[in-house]
């Protein structure tokens, strides 16, 4: 005669502690599956909203002055292209490399894809649509359309903007010195000889730049 199954004694906290048990392994178990940039990432949280907060920032552009919010990794070339629309600066390498992004800033000429819009608080920046007075042209502009010193054009502005610097900066004594002091602007069309042309003419008529 088969005998009816002992009734098991119950024993409420050690069910309690299995549970708790069960819980804390599968807790345990989710955060080992979850990737580890996941967590970091979760961790950075606060610190990736930091960064993307906005700054104030005064700037003078082209003769007008300028204020503004922007984000802390926004570039000066991202600044004048997407937020205000001069689009006449332009973006080739985005790495400081072929030179069409070039600017003034404070009269030195710089990258601007190579700076932070939030370091140049206060500072004044030309553009290549600050280079004309209305309708009349700059004499490197004028210059480069008569010795046809672009192709494409595209890396135009950063070659104009470059070869006013050099210009100002003395560094324009003679073909292979500007050759020299333009050697960061890349002109993949091959315009060269027409733009040292174009910059020797401006430097020999003695304009004012
Ligand atoms: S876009 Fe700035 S150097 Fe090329
Ligand atoms: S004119 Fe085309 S890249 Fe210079």
């Amino acid at each position: 005669m088969s005998q009816a199954p002992k009734e098991q004694p119950s024993y409420p906290g050690k069910q309690e502690s299995r549970r708790e048990f069960l819980k804390q392994s599968s807790a345990l178990m989710a955060l080992a599956l979850t990737p580890p940039l996941v967590v970091k990432a979760g961790e950075n949280d606060e610190a990736i909203a930091g960064v993307f907060e906005k700054i104030p920032v005064s700037l003078d552009i082209n003769g007008k002055a300028y204020h503004l919010s922007v984000e802390p990794r926004v570039t000066l070339l991202d600044l004048l292209r997407e937020q205000l629309a001069l689009t006449g600066t332009k973006k080739g390498c985005d790495h400081g490399q072929c030179g069409a992004c070039t600017v003034h800033v404070n009269g030195q000429r710089i990258n601007s894809c190579l700076t932070l819009a939030v370091m140049q608080e206060g500072k004044q920046i030309t553009t290549i649509e600050g280079l004309a007075q209305g309708d009349t042209l700059h004499p490197m502009q004028e210059a480069f359309i008569k010795h046809d010193g672009f192709q494409c054009g595209y890396c135009t502005p950063g070659q104009i903007m470059s070869a006013v610097a050099c210009i100002r900066e003395g560094h324009a004594g003679s073909p292979d010195e500007i050759r020299e002091f333009m050697s960061g602007n890349i002109c993949r069309c091959g315009a060269y000889d027409n733009i040292v042309d174009a910059v020797m003419e401006v430097k020999k008529g003695g304009h004012t730049v």
